[in-house]
């Protein structure tokens, strides 16, 4: 993974994290890194000391080739936390229906000066790519199949909230895995965390070596759910399936889908996450999504925290 560690100055009192010019993954990280970044974003928690200095007067360009609710409003709100102003580009209304490049796209608005370009789009890889034609930070919101390293940061700094640490937790996977850069960027980092990740869905929806990750496999939700200190549920991302994977996404619900029934087997303490967007009723029911288990929007609010400690360190 292209990331330098530096040794950089940091708001004294608080653990210095890894300076990274880019972040375009997870896979590759050590504990120690994580666990550093993962402590820095508890001091952009709100409440914390004013940190409108860290980037005034900067510039951060949001690129994103691919829709995006969650991920592009939290980008916005950590740079506008760390004092920077925000460039918000968007495929719709560009010169990408002309033909542009995406290196073309991307070098242009590197020339109208940001520190970082927060970049997402459809293809695996086209962040890693960006970033070895551009001098400022790249930072991967989501390529294609591949990660979405911000997403398994701010799921990691939820768990840790609730647990302190993640050693001995069990965090189940349900869903989409196939098409899931969130479940890939999660696995790389709940691992390395001391998380045991246990992976379930349709066999169908589920890539091969997910064992060799060091992912246990299962098909059959019922048995492993009561086991789980964490349920991650997928969408299933039927605007990435080229092939019918599915009968119906009525019998995806029957089978993977987490409702009242199934959530009342959790363990005491067992908590509900999804990335969003949710598809209410196929795999989580409203009433879960919205219960007493689930910490949905407590991983968005946290999203932004740790937005800002990745945008810190990544213009360091
Ligand atoms: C996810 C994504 O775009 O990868 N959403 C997100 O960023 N929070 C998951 C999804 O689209 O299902």
């Amino acid at each position: 993974m292209p990331r330098t560690t530096l040794d950089v100055p940091h708001a004294p009192g608080y653990a210095a994290p890894p300076a990274m010019r880019h972040l375009l993954g997870i896979e590759g990280w050590r504990r120690d890194e994580l666990e550093s970044l993962l402590d820095r974003a508890k001091a952009h928690l709100p409440g914390a000391p004013d940190t409108t200095h860290l980037l005034r007067g900067k510039v951060v360009a949001n690129l994103f080739f691919e829709d995006s609710t969650r991920t592009r409003t939290s980008f916005h709100m950590a740079a506008k936390g760390l004092g920077a102003s925000v460039l918000n580009w968007t495929h719709t209304g560009s010169s990408v229906s002309k033909g542009e490049t995406l290196l073309d796209t991307a070098r242009n608005i590197e020339a109208t000066g940001p520190v970082a370009i927060v970049m997402r789009h459809r293809s695996s890889g086209a962040p890693h790519l960006v970033a070895k034609h551009v001098k400022c930070a790249v930072i991967n919101a989501g390529d294609g199949t591949h990660e979405h390293p911000s997403q398994a940061l701010l799921d990691a700094f939820t768990l840790r909230q609730r647990w302190g640490s993640l050693d001995g937790r069990t965090v189940l996977i349900v869903g989409d895995v196939l098409h899931s850069r969130v479940a890939r960027s999660n696995l790389h980092c709940l691992k390395a965390l001391g998380a045991q990740v246990v992976m379930c869905g349709p066999p169908t929806l589920m890539p091969p070596g997910l064992e060799s990750l060091g992912a246990e496999v299962t098909y059959n939700l019922d048995a492993v759910l009561p086991r789980a200190d964490a349920v991650m549920c997928l969408r299933v991302q039927l605007e990435r399936q080229e092939q019918a994977f599915l009968p119906s996404t009525r019998e995806y619900a029957r089978l993977f889908g987490l409702n009242a029934a199934r959530e009342e087997r959790m363990k005491a303490g067992a908590v509900v996450m999804h990335p969003g967007p949710i598809n209410r009723g196929v795999e989580l029911a409203p009433a879960v999504a919205d219960g007493a288990r689930s910490v949905i929007l407590e991983q968005v609010s946290n999203g932004v925290a740790v937005r800002r400690a990745i945008l810190e360190v990544c213009t360091a």
